[in-house]
C-alpha cells in the first residue's frame, strides 16, 4: 500500500517508515524542514514538505501523493515542556490534532483514502476513579485539571471525528513513550534528581516502547475496524515501582520524596494527580482486533535494556 505519514521525521516516525517500507508499504514521509529530507529518504521514504495546518497544502500534498492510508503523527511538543501551563505547551499540538485532522480527513475524502491511523494519547486522560487500569470503553477524565482542558478537548473532538469519518478510522491511544528520541529528557531529569516521587505515587502509567507503537501502527494501516485502540505494554505500574527502577537503571541516584503539598506548590497540580491518581491502559483490544503485541511486554526490561539504540549492556542511556 502508498502509506502517507504527516508528522513523519518525529520519535514515532523515524521509528514507523522503516517498519512500513519493511512490511513491503511505499512511504510518503512529510516534514516542515527540507533538511531533514535525508533522513527520510535514507530510511527509505519520499519525502514532502507540509505544514499540516495549512489546508490547501495538505490537500495539494494528498492528492499528489494518491495514497491508500494516511498516518497522522503530527504533535508539536518537543522544547516548551511546561507541566504547568499544560494548555499553552500543548496549543500548537492542540490545533494539529483539530484543525490538522479536519485538514487530512478533507484530503483524504477527496482522494478516495481508504484508511486513516491518527495519534492519540493514555495516561492523564483517563477518569481518575474506579479500577487501576481502563478500557477504550472507560470514560476520559471528566474533570480534567483546568490547564488540561483544552487539551483533553481537543483529543476528544479528534478521536470522535477520526473513528466516525466515512471511512475506517483508526485511533491509537499511545502510553508514555520511550525509546531513542523519547526518554532522553525524563532521564536527564532524574540524573539531577529533579524528578522527585510525588505523594504515594500511587499514579498507574502504561508504557510503549516506540519500536511497538510503531508496530502497532503498521498493524492498523494493514487492517482492524475503525475505532479506538490502546497501545500500551502488557504492565501498567504505578510511579513508585517504575520511578527508582527507571533511575536505577540509568544509574541515577533514588528519587527524592515530596509530599502532595509541596509537589503542588513546586510543580502544579497536573503534575501532583499524574503522580498519584492517574490511571493505566490495557492493550487487550489491541491484541484481539490488530493481532498486535509488544515485544517489550513490559518496561522492566525496556528501561533495562531499550532507552537507547545502544546495544544492550545491563546499564541503559
Ligand atoms: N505518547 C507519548 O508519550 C508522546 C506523544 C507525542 C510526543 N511525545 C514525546 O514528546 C517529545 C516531543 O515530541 P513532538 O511533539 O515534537 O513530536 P515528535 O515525535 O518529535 O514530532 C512530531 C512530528 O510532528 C511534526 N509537526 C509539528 N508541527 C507540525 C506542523 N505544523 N505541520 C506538520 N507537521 C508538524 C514534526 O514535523 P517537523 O519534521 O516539521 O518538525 C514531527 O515530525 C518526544 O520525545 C516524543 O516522544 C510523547
Amino acid at each position: 500500500m502508498k502509506v502517507f505519514v504527516a508528522g513523519a521525521a518525529g520519535a514515532i516516525g523515524i521509528r514507523l517508515i522503516p517498519q512500513l517500507v519493511a512490511g513491503g508499504h511505499r512511504v510518503v514521509a512529510t516534514t516542515r524542514s527540507e533538511a531533514k529530507f535525508e533522513t527520510l529518504r535514507a530510511l527509505g521514504a519520499e519525502a514532502v514538505v507540509l505544514d499540516g495546518l495549512d489546508a490547501a497544502a495538505v490537500g495539494e500534498a494528498v492528492s499528489r501523493a494518491e495514497p491508500d492510508v494516511i498516518v497522522h503523527q503530527m504533535s508539536a511538543l518537543a522544547g516548551g515542556n511546561n507541566l504547568r501551563k499544560f494548555d499553552r505547551w500543548f496549543a500548537t499540538t492542540n490545533k494539529l490534532r483539530v484543525q490538522g485532522t479536519q485538514h487530512l480527513l478533507a484530503a483524504a475524502d477527496a482522494v478516495g483514502v481508504d484508511r486513516f491511523v491518527a495519534q492519540s494519547y493514555t495516561g492523564w486522560t483517563n477518569a481518575r476513579e474506579g479500577g487501576p487500569v481502563k478500557t477504550e470503553e472507560d470514560p476520559l477524565d471528566p474533570r480534567p485539571a483546568k490547564y488540561q482542558r483544552e487539551a483533553l478537548g481537543a483529543i476528544r473532538f479528534m478521536e470522535q471525528l477520526v473513528s466516525t469519518a466515512p471511512l475506517t478510522g483508526i485511533v491509537l491511544r499511545y502510553g508514555n513513550f520511550y525509546g531513542p528520541g523519547a526518554s532522553e529528557d525524563l532521564v536527564a531529569l532524574l540524573r539531577k534528581r529533579k524528578m522527585p516521587m510525588i505523594g504515594d505515587g500511587a499514579g498507574i502509567w502504561s508504557w510503549i516502547h516506540l519500536d511497538d507503537a510503531a508496530a502497532a501502527t503498521v498493524a492498523a494501516v494493514e487492517h482492524g475496524a475503525a475505532g479506538v485502540y490502546n497501545i500500551v505494554d502488557d504492565e501498567p505500574a504505578p510511579v513508585s515501582e517504575w520511578l527508582p527502577y527507571l533511575a536505577e537503571c540509568v544509574g541515577a541516584k533514588a528519587p527524592m520524596r515530596v509530599p502532595a503539598w509541596l509537589g503542588r506548590v513546586a510543580a502544579g497540580e497536573t503534575t501532583v494527580r499524574w503522580m498519584t491518581q492517574a490511571r493505566g491502559a490495557s492493550n487487550a483490544k489491541a491484541k484481539r482486533e490488530l493481532g498486535w503485541q509488544p515485544a517489550l511486554a513490559t518496561w522492566r526490561t525496556g528501561f533495562r535494556h531499550a532507552l537507547t539504540d545502544a546495544p544492550a549492556t545491563g546499564i541503559a542511556v
